[in-house]
Formats: C-alpha cells, structure tokens, sequence
C-alpha cells in the first residue's frame, strides 16, 4: 500500500473516531440536561395543581380545576393507597388506559414507551405524593406524550450522523492533500536516486521552497551527499589523470631505450649497458610510484587504525639506526624523556616519518635534528633540515598530490611528489596535523602533532 493511502486511512480512522466519541458525548449530555429540565418542569406542574386541590372539592370540581392543564395527549389522575383511580380527566383514553395507576409515598418520574395506534410513543409519567395532616394520603399522577424531546433528539442524531460524515469525508480529502503535500519532496528525493542509480552520474535533487523542516533538511543532506561523492569522484578522475601522466615519462623512457636495444642489439655494449640501466632506474621509479599509490589509497580509504601506545624514542632510534646504515646520513634525536608515549598506529605513524626523513635526506645535504617534544595535549615531531628550502609561495601547494617545487630536480631524486600527501592524510586519520616552516636556502623544518587524547584522537 502506497504510503500516502496508508497517511490517509490512518488519519480518516482517527478522526472518525475522535467524531464518534465527541458526538455521543454531546448526544448524551443533552438528552440527560433536557430529561432532567423536563423533569423539573413536570414536578413545577404537580406541585402548583397539588396547591389548586382543596380536600373540600367535590370530584367535578377537582375536574373543573384539572382540565385546564391537560396538555396534547395527556392525563392527570388523582390515585388513592391501593392504587384505584379516584379522578381523572385525559384527552387520550386510550394512553390513560395504558398506563396503570401506581400510589406513590415520594416523588417520582417515569418514561416508557408504549405502542399507540401502531406507533410507539415515548411517555413521561409524574407521581408526587398529597399530604393530609403529615400523612401521604393520595398521588397526584399524570403522564404526557414527549413530542418535543423525541423530535429534538432525532434531530440532533441526524445532525451529529451528518457532522460525522463531513468530517469523515473533510478529513479524507485533507488527508489527501497532506500527505501528498509530504510525499512530493519524497517522490522527488525517490526519482532523483532512481535518476542516479540508471545513469549512474551522480545529481543533486532540485529543492524548490525554502521550508526549513525535516524534509528540506533530508534534501540538503542527501545534496551534501551527493556532493562529497562528486567531489571524490572529480578527485579520482585527477588522480587517474595525474597518475597516468606521470607513469607515462618512465614509461617512454623504457620504450625508447627498449626500441634502442632492439634495433643496435647488444652489438655495441656500452650503449646496451647505458640503456638496461636507463630502463632499470626507470623500472624502480615506477615501482616506488605504484607503491606510492598503494599508500595514498590505503590512507584515502578510511580504514580503521590499529592505534596502540607506543614510545616514540625507541620507535625512532630503531628507525633511524636503519637508515643512518642505509643512507650513510647523519640524523640527530633530541628528546627531553626517554620514554614519550603516544596513541597511534605505528605502521602509519613510521610511514610519516620516514617520508619527512626522506624529504630532508633528499633536499639537504647536512645533518638532520629530529625533535621530540611535548605538552599536555599534544606529542609534537619535528623534522630539521639546512637544506634546499621551499620558497614561501610554494608552502601551500606542497601537500597537493604529484606537487613538486623543482620537477627537474625531483626527476633527479626520484620524487613522485605525494610523499607529504600521505603524511597529511595520515596525521587526518589521526586527527592530528603537519605544518611546514621553511625558509629558501636556509632549511625546512615539518611537525607532525599529534592529540594525546585517546577519544580525540581516534573516535
Ligand atoms: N625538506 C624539504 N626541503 C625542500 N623541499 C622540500 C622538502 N620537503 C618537501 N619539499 C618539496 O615539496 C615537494 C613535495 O614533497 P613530497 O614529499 O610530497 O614529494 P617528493 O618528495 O617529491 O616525492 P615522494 O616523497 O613521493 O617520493 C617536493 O617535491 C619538494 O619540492
Ligand atoms: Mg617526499
């Protein structure tokens, strides 16, 4: 069932309902004000003919005095202790017939309903007692055929019947119009990712009023949605453009020396041994690209962390010694404890490091200072260089993918230019962050900080 005839029967069932019970509420508080107004009214009328009856009046009299007050189809008796009729006058014997004389010691009243000339009547019957001396003697009795009160509650029962429909069919038709009022932001949201799942080009939904409720809401966010994902998407298109691009100079390289050896063969060995080496430093730069690529997805992936406490100078000293024996270089660790603990994940956190290390081995030529300090809130890793240096207007470009400030001189040592991406998105996983000082022919000098809070830093 379609969810707008679900909002509507829903709604239509409910407020019937509430109709129903409203309107029998109303239905049986007047019928119980106007039966008790009438009874009122009814004992008002015994007790004034009680007062016209005087014990001296002869039957005809009492008659006399009665008659008057006989309403449309009624009767007025005056009934003795064993309930036998002592006067009466009626207008309609045979209602008086039906009703048998009762005496009664306290007032009362009655309604029953009786059948008349084929047709049932509801009739109010009216007993008040007649004192002598302290003494019920007699009861003045008498009934009347209730025309208004049953005329006025068939009427308002049409009335309530008719309000109930209306409101049945009020609510129907406004159930309607709601719930299609809701379901069109829906229905558009629905075509708009049936739209994206055919094409598979990702689209935003059109938002046409500014209603600032939860729908509008539900639409902005499924646009923010859309967005990340033609943002990532543009991202990936550049990647793949910048990454073909760069495999596409090694990958020339080693065609043309390729094509060199086949055509000279290996007759001339000194242009063969120029050309396997060409085709071999080519074949590792292309090597240490993809393994680049590898990294930059691994970290662009959002893969979870593998954060454990780990110290920070034993991490370094052992890294280092690694590559002080690799890289003949001289690196030098300056810290104020022999034991800075810090939450990460140490795969990811040495990546980082060595890409600074790298970076510093590579555009410098002097000693490195790395130094490892912290604060209450943070484990701060700087990596000192007196090399090359960036020029100031470069700093900003530096973490984009496949930036190099000299291609020419990153040609020479082998720099893919995403070594500083990956750092970045590292310290990001890690809720940290990486800032470059550098100073152009002076040195460089990057920090890694990361938060030493456990929820801050991996949530
Ligand atoms: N310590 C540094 N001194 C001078 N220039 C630097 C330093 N670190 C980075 N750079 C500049 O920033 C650019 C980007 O660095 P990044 O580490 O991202 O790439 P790369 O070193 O060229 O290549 P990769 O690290 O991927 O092998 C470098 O090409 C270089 O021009
Ligand atoms: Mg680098």
């Amino acid at each position: 069932m379609k969810i707008t005839t679900k909002i509507n029967l829903i709604t239509t069932a409910w407020i019937l309902c509430v109709l129903i019970a409203v309107n029998a509420v109303v239905f049986f508080s007047f019928m119980k004000i106007t039966v008790n107004m009438e009874d009122g009214e009814l004992f008002q009328k015994a007790d004034y003919l009680i007062n016209q009856i005087n014990k001296e009046d002869s039957p005809a009299v009492i008659k006399e005095k009665l008659t008057p007050y006989l309403t449309n189809h009624s009767f007025i008796r005056i009934v003795q202790s064993n309930s036998k009729i002592v006067n009466q006058v009626t207008n309609d014997q045979q209602l008086a017939a039906k009703i048998k004389p009762q005496f009664a010691v306290e007032k009362s009243t009655q309604r029953r309903t009786i059948r008349l000339k084929h047709q049932e009547e509801q009739i109010a019957i009216v007993r008040v007692p007649i004192q002598s001396n302290g003494q019920v003697v007699r009861t003045l009795e008498f009934g009347e055929k209730l025309v208004g009160l049953e005329t006025g509650k068939d009427l308002l029962l049409s009335i309530l019947t008719f309000c109930t429909i209306l409101g049945a069919v009020l609510s129907l038709l406004g159930g309607r119009w709601l719930s299609n009022l809701i379901m069109k932001p829906i229905s558009n949201m629905i075509n708009t990712m049936e739209d994206i799942e055919q094409s598979g080009v990702p689209k935003k939904i059109i938002i046409q009023h500014e209603t600032k409720d939860e729908l509008q809401k539900l639409a902005v966010t499924f646009n923010r949605m859309i967005g990340r994902l033609e943002a990532n998407l543009e991202k990936q298109r550049q990647f793949i453009s910048d990454a073909s691009h760069e495999l596409k100079t090694p990958l020339t390289v080693i065609k043309s020396y390729a094509d060199l050896l086949l055509r000279r063969g290996l007759k001339n060995e000194e242009v063969a041994h120029d050309a396997i080496e060409s085709i071999h430093s080519e074949a590792t730069r292309i090597q240490k690209m993809t393994e680049r690529f590898l990294d930059l997805a691994d970290t662009e992936s959002g893969n979870r962390l593998e954060a454990k406490s780990i110290n920070l100078v034993s991490l370094c000293e052992n890294l280092f010694k690694q590559i002080k024996s690799a890289y003949k270089r001289e690196i030098n660790l300056h810290y104020q404890k022999q034991a800075i603990s810090v939450l990460a994940d140490e795969v990811k956190l040495k990546q980082a490091i060595i890409i600074l290390i790298d970076n510093a081995i590579k555009y410098s030529t002097d000693t490195i200072d790395v130094y490892l300090t912290e604060n209450e809130q943070l484990t701060i890793i700087t990596v000192k260089d007196y090399g090359i240096g960036i020029p100031a207007c470069e700093i900003e470009n530096i973490f984009e993918r496949f930036y190099r400030v000299d291609k020419a001189r990153s040609r020479e040592t082998g720099g893919t230019g995403l070594g500083l991406s990956i750092a970045k998105n590292i310290m990001k996983q890690h809720h940290g962050e990486i800032i470059v000082k550098s100073t152009e022919g002076v040195g460089t000098e990057v920090e890694l900080f990361l938060p030493k809070q456990k929820g801050k830093v991996f949530e």
